[in-house]
């Protein structure tokens, strides 16, 4: 195989690992507190092969499964790849054969009706299954214990839908699953297919409907009442894609849209608000509501789209810093006609929200994200936005209070999951993991942080003897969880 591209998506921080690894017993420096027992699962986007464009964004690499296990103070580490069939087959011609992203008419021909998804987003946890998802497919279920690919997930042959999101949501207290597919009638078809999968994981309702236009709809929101779509201006076209050319294009001009319906209610209870037009939102922190109409959704906003490889197909010509945008709350009153809604500005611009998973869909006191720390010297170029985040938020909405961890120069962190705490007073420990600039290469450890004292910085770290590739999401799967699942594998 030739070398990867001279691309920012191929090197540096972003240059390719593709190493499967299972490591024992990493070096700790620190106490890790006794209570975090259990998984800390990631998705990293790692390509097996050079890509057959050599600008072809590092959104397209081959989904890798990362799980650190954290075990009586001590921590192992454990990547695979997920064999979806895209990877099987160019494992076997030793070579890529899927094109550009999201464009099957690149592809080499002898892949033809082969599923291109990469399951390199989120590793979802529901039910004692663990899927890794992409939301331009089906997700791939992977064994928890030996990262082992299962296969494509379809709830028994019960979803319908073409693909499923990588941002489920979990109510903590009913044990169901919420989520959609968008495209799900097949490529840059205008249906969203909105599920709920039961405590058990049945798939229990899927019900389809048409957005405003086909787009990227990366993320949404449930309230104890509500399901939450908001569409961003970034669409997608079959006529373009049949020529060859990019899957998204972002539109500064046209209108963004967010619709409303009961969440276990009918599709066609659906509302839509009017919001402005241009602006995008790859992630909801949370919504809630409060019994009486009065619906809020907390996200990061930007005014255009934050991936440089959309910008450039879009003819929008901006920089990093010059983009505008920040942590905002829309409220939307149900019980107005209007299609507007009351904005409020919550915090700084950044991105990767983490709520406690008891908070989900609640009115919650406290949360965090990843930002810019303007102290903190040049962010690292990496991941597919082109510069890393140097800084982590915790952040109280209802009074605005925030409180931020930079790393030092030369350093970049990654999403954290959440690991509650026993103790109802303690705010529990983040996981996240934080790579370095060492010897003309990069190193990665595991930063672990109380969640409550953000800027008191790690109370322990785990490093690692090799550089990680940036991940997209993660995953905090507890020990009670895990055993259930051995005891089940054991029991068969
Ligand atoms: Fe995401």
């Amino acid at each position: 195989m030739t070398a990867f591209p001279e691309h920012p998506d191929y090197t540096g921080l972003n240059a390719p690992v593709r190493m499967e690894l299972d490591i024992r017993n990493l070096p700790v420096e620190g106490v890790i507190p006794p209570e975090i027992e259990g998984a800390f699962f990631r998705a990293v986007p790692d390509p097996a092969h050079r890509p057959l464009r050599d600008d072809e964004t590092l959104l397209s690499g081959d989904g890798m499964v990362s799980r650190f296990l954290f075990e009586g103070g001590h921590v192992d580490y454990a990547i695979k790849y997920v064999r979806t069939a895209r990877y099987l087959a160019e494992q076997k011609a030793r070579r890529a054969l899927f094109g550009r992203y999201r464009n099957p008419f690149t592809d080499d021909p002898s892949v033809e009706g082969v599923d291109r998804t990469v399951a390199n987003t989120t590793p979802i946890w529901h039910a004692g299954r663990l899927l890794m998802a992409k939301e331009d497919g089906r997700a791939y279920e992977v064994d928890p214990i030996t990262l082992d690919t299962i296969g494509p997930w379809d709830f028994g042959g019960q979803m319908r839908s073409q693909t499923m999101t990588a941002h489920a949501r979990i109510d903590a207290d009913t044990g169901e699953m919420f989520f959609y597919g968008y495209e799900a009638a097949g490529l840059a078809s205008e249906d969203i297919a909105y599920c709920i999968a039961d405590r058990d994981g049945r798939l229990v309702s899927e019900q389809w409907f048409r957005a405003p236009y086909a787009a990227m709809m990366h993320d949404f929101a449930i309230s104890e009442r509500y399901a939450i779509f908001p569409i961003f201006p970034t669409t997608t076209d079959l006529d373009r894609l049949k020529e060859g050319g990019h899957h998204w294009v972002h539109n500064q001009e046209l209108e963004s849209w967010i619709g409303i319906m009961p969440r276990y209610g009918k599709v066609d209870e659906l509302r839509w608000f009017k919001g402005p037009p241009g602006i995008h939102s790859f992630h909801m922190m949370n919504a809630f509501d409060d019994g009486a109409g009065r619906v809020s959704l907390d996200l990061h906003l930007t005014d255009t789209i934050a991936f440089p490889f959309v910008r450039a197909a879009s003819g929008i010509e901006r920089q990093p810093w010059e983009m505008g945008g920040g942590f905002r709350r829309w409220t939307f009153d149900l019980n107005r006609p209007e299609d507007s809604f009351e904005v409020r500005d919550l915090g700084p611009p950044g991105d990767m929200p983490r709520v406690r998973d008891a908070d989900q869909g609640r009115p919650y006191r406290s949360a965090w994200y990843l930002s810019m720390n303007p102290q903190g010297g040049p962010p690292l170029p990496g991941g597919p936005a082109g510069a890393a985040f140097n800084a982590l938020v915790r952040i109280e909405p209802g009074n605005g209070r925030l409180e931020v961890m930079g790393v030092p120069p030369g350093h970049a962190i990654n999403e954290p999951v959440h690991v509650p705490a026993a103790d109802p007073d303690h705010e529990g420990w983040l996981l996240a993991v934080v790579d370095r600039q060492a010897d003309g290469d990069f190193r990665s450890d595991i930063w672990v942080i109380d969640a409550g004292n953000v800027a008191e910085g790690a109370v322990a770290k785990v490093h690692l003897p090799v550089r990680l590739r940036p991940q997209v999401h993660g995953w905090w799967v507890p020990r009670a969880a895990l055993e259930q699942v051995e005891a089940r594998a054991e029991a068969a």
